[in-house]
């Protein structure tokens, strides 16, 4: 089930955002502590106009919510609005039971808050949050949590993929307990919102606003995930980097796999070990993953198999299970290759230009030179040009020097990060002069049109840009991934 967090200020907008994200939501969490007081007064009413099961919530600041004030007002309001026909109602693990009863005109003794909703039928939700860690006894918590037959929900805060295997090991060592929320906040915990039902969670929260750190909007969760259609059969695949979050590969990945029908997922995973992360992959069984960096070399050693671009590159991009082992591709040279191929098989391209001689070089270096291109290599740093030249019998000079090769070659391609935020208005070859006949080929895909990118278009060339070796690699993978050709009628907005 998708929640969606409603964090408006008045009822009226907080059914509006209902009924933009109705489409892809199983229920809503009426956050208290972000209505006006006068809202407030009035919000027992909200469950009874919204034609969805609710739940209601008043968070303190300390867990990461908005009111200030007092324990006992707090309480005393969130009896009052738990009158309403709410389906659940979130009470913090650390409220004494003292603390909710309640005198109320209509009854002579004290009311039991707690009771009261059982007795209705309405769920009790008891929430943990942690925005340092997650405490190193999270199972006992989690099991003290559902004691009474309550809903535990954790909101915690995984640090590294150490902690997400924590995180993941929930549902196996917990699985008696059958309703339980469970949470990784921040940039670590975004692949237990997606992947919220391996880790056992009944349920995960999302919001248009990030409403708490980490929530993805309600249709990124549904229509480009489809995180609330995983089930047990779901093959789960991946990006693994650092960072991680910029990549445009899940929206290549998952609608093709939705166009095939194939019951797939394909979800960022933010790692900073890759040891971690290969112990997690044998858990949840991942079937195959794409990498970033920083990763493209260090997966190296954990590889059963490698093909020879992997080895000649020294990167790695992409790892699929064959026969119980991991085998290690590289879909950059083939990407890359892809837009040219024809103009290398009819030896049209017979001379390149590589600007840069860093990971993504390497890729295009040794395409180029396995195909019979002869290369120069110009970089800022001229001993790492140089390393890549020897390897590669190439020539190499500096990025000084670029005037020199105008007019003698019959591509260009640009591999530095020049031209990319914060050097978007930056050319790394301002005097290099094109004729207009050389294909340029630009690898930077954000923004699509670099200044180096415009100069050739405006001199005549054929410009390629990043995007389309974005994609060409990304449908590689993707057959790598499914065993299916990328489906031709979907057109990713990468
Ligand atoms: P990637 O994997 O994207 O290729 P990289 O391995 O860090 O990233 O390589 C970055 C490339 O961009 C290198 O060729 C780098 O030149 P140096 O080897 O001299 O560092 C080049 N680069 C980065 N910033 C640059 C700048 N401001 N001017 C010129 N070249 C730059």
């Amino acid at each position: 089930m998708l929640c969606l967090t409603l964090t408006g200020s008045t009822l009226e907008e907080n059914r509006n955002l209902v009924e933009q994200n109705r489409a892809w939501i199983s229920l809503a969490e009426l956050r208290l502590d972000h209505l006006n007081a006068d809202e407030q007064k009035i919000a027992s009413s909200f469950p009874s106009t919204v034609d969805l099961p609710i739940i209601l919530t008043f968070r303190r600041k300390s867990d990461g919510g908005a009111c200030t004030l007092s324990e006992k007002e707090r309480l005393q309001i969130l009896y009052e609005t738990a009158k309403g026909d709410f389906a659940y109602v979130d009470i913090e693990e650390d409220v004494k039971k003292s603390d909710l009863k309640f005198k109320d005109p209509l009854f002579e003794q004290k009311v039991d808050l707690e009771r009261s909703l059982r007795d209705r039928g309405v769920r009790i939700i008891r929430s943990l949050h942690d925005f340092t860690c997650v405490p190193a006894d999270i199972y006992g918590r989690i099991s003290k949590l559902a004691s009474k037959g309550d809903i535990p929900k954790v909101a915690v805060t995984p640090k590294s993929m150490m902690d997400i295997i924590s995180l993941f090991r929930v549902q196996s060592e917990l699985s008696a307990i059958q309703d339980k929320i469970l949470i990784g906040m921040g940039d670590f915990g975004i692949c237990t919102r997606l992947l919220y039902k391996k880790c056992g969670s009944m349920l995960t929260f999302c919001s248009d606003t990030e409403a708490a750190l980490g929530h993805l909007s309600a249709r990124v969760m549904s229509e480009l995930y489809r995180a609330d259609k995983v089930d047990e059969k779901t093959h789960v695949f991946g990006i693994i980097g650092n960072p991680v979050y910029h990549t445009a590969s899940p929206k290549i990945h998952n609608p093709g796999f939705e166009a095939i029908h194939y019951n797939a997922i394909y979800v960022p995973f933010l790692v900073d070990s890759v040891r971690a992360f290969f112990k997690l992959a044998e858990m949840l069984q991942i079937h195959g993953f794409s990498v970033t960096v920083p990763h493209k070399r260090n997966v190296q050693p954990y590889l059963g198999r490698i093909t020879r671009e992997v080895k000649q590159i020294g990167a790695c991009n992409t790892v699929t299970r064959v026969q119980n082992m991991w085998k290690g591709t590289n879909t950059d040279y083939y990407g890359f290759l892809a837009p040219i191929a024809q103009e290398i098989s009819h030896e049209l391209i017979r001379t390149a230009l590589v600007i840069g001689a860093g990971g993504a070089s390497r890729a295009v270096v040794w395409a180029l030179h396995n195909h019979g291109v002869k290369v120069t290599i110009l970089n800022r740093s001229l001993e790492k040009a140089r390393h890549l030249a020897d390897e590669t019998m190439s020539n190499y000079d500096t990025l000084e020097n670029c005037n020199l090769y105008s007019n003698s070659v019959d591509l260009v391609v640009q591999t530095t990060s020049v031209g990319m935020e914060p050097l978007c208005d930056e050319d790394p070859v301002p005097t290099f002069a094109f004729s207009g006949s050389e294909i340029v080929y630009e690898l930077v895909y954000q923004p699509k049109e670099t200044p180096f990118f415009k100069r050739a278009t405006q001199a005549g060339c054929r410009v390629i840009g990043g995007s389309e070796m974005l994609f060409e690699q990304g449908k590689l993978q993707f057959e790598a991934f499914s065993g299916y050709h990328y489906p031709h009628w979907i057109n990713p907005d990468i």
